[in-house]
């Protein structure tokens, strides 16, 4: 199931479990430890008495009370101390613990703040990375909705040279006119409609006619289909890797005229490693051309064109510029 980045106060989730950036106490304290205390009431931390403090990377749950969801999984992140004292290693526990504890309990949504990036500094790209590793490697295995809750922009930092190849071209867009290497000069033509196509082939030969009916005739749900078999993938391993939910994959391998939203075809384009010109021809399918007028379509276009087809990577960037996620639940 999904992983998906939100700008949101964790204690207003309505999923099964929220995660507590706790001490090893488990007493309160400031942050988000002391927003969910606050917010679920006395109850929560007369229950946290009665577990006698969590070793740091470890976790234990309790109620929920006044809070929206069910249950409180409290863990103890590493405090930062320049990255020599096995703080990663821990880091990486505390997420991997929880998730344990809430598949044991029976969750099936679970909600993440990004755990030691604040008092503990944590540097928060560091934080970052482990939380989307961490969680992506139990999703491999298991199905599961998570969330990783951000709460204030400035906890959510991403560098490297394709983050920053991504704001220059940002920058570009906005000032160039001319259409630049990329869909774009393609969707110079997806933006055609379909029917307008049907008129310049009309004068063409009748053989592209038919070719184009022909294309016509394939669905959406049709050319992913055979993409699937083409790429030699698995029906898990490809809506695992587009970020979709089974069931709603299952809706369109089921229904040969589903239409999906943009992201989640531009999600399927992304796990079957499509190039730009088959992406192109997915996302006319659903209906869709990407421009140059959207943020959303200049970065997922940037990720294409570079063959960097990493969907939690496309979605950090993407969540950074507050667009859709790709996938869908
Ligand atoms: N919802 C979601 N995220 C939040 C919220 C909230 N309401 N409040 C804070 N955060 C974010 C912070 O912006 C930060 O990115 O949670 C992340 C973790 O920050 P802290 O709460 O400071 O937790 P941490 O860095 O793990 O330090 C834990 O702080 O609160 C004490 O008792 C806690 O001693 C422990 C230490």
């Amino acid at each position: 199931m999904p992983f998906l980045i939100v700008r949101r106060d964790i204690t207003t989730m309505d999923c099964d479990a929220i995660v507590n950036a706790a001490n090893t106490s488990l007493l309160g304290g400031g942050g988000v430890d002391g927003a969910i205390h606050r917010a679920a009431g006395p109850e929560l931390l007369a229950e946290c008495r009665t577990l006698h403090g969590c070793p740091t990377g470890q976790a234990k749950i309790t109620g929920a009370y006044r809070l929206p969801c069910r249950y409180v999984i409290h863990t103890p992140g590493p405090r930062w101390r320049g990255g020599g004292h096995g703080e990663e290693a821990l880091l990486r526990s505390s997420y991997r613990t929880s998730l344990e504890l809430a598949r044991d309990n029976g969750c099936q949504s679970v909600a993440f703040p990004l755990i030691s990036s604040g008092i503990y500094g944590y540097p928060r790209a560091q934080a970052l990375q482990v939380a989307v590793e961490t969680i992506r490697a139990f999703l491999e295995e298991h199905e599961m909705l998570v969330y990783l809750v951000i709460f204030d922009p400035g906890s959510f930092v991403l560098e490297g040279e394709t983050y920053e190849g991504l704001v220059r071209r940002l920058r570009e867009e906005r000032t160039d006119t001319a259409a630049k290497s990329g869909l774009f000069s393609a969707a110079g033509r997806a933006e055609k409609s379909v029917c307008e196509e049907a008129a310049v082939c009309a004068d063409a030969a009748p053989a592209s006619l038919e070719r184009l009916v022909e294309q016509l005739d394939e669905s959406f749900s049709q050319m992913l289909l055979r993409k699937i078999d083409e790429k030699h993938m698995t029906d898990a391993a490809c809506y695992k890797r587009a970020n979709i939910d089974r069931k709603l994959f299952s809706k369109i391998r089921s229904d040969v005229h589903y239409r999906p939203s943009k992201p989640t075809a531009v999600a399927f384009a992304v796990a079957l490693e499509l190039s730009p010109e088959e992406t192109e021809e997915l996302l006319r399918k659903a209906g869709f051309a990407l421009s140059r007028s959207s943020r959303f379509d200049i970065i997922v276009d940037y990720f294409i064109r570079r063959g960097e087809y990493d969907i939690y990577a496309i979605n950090e960037a993407l969540f950074a510029f507050d667009q859709a996620l790709l996938g869908s639940l």
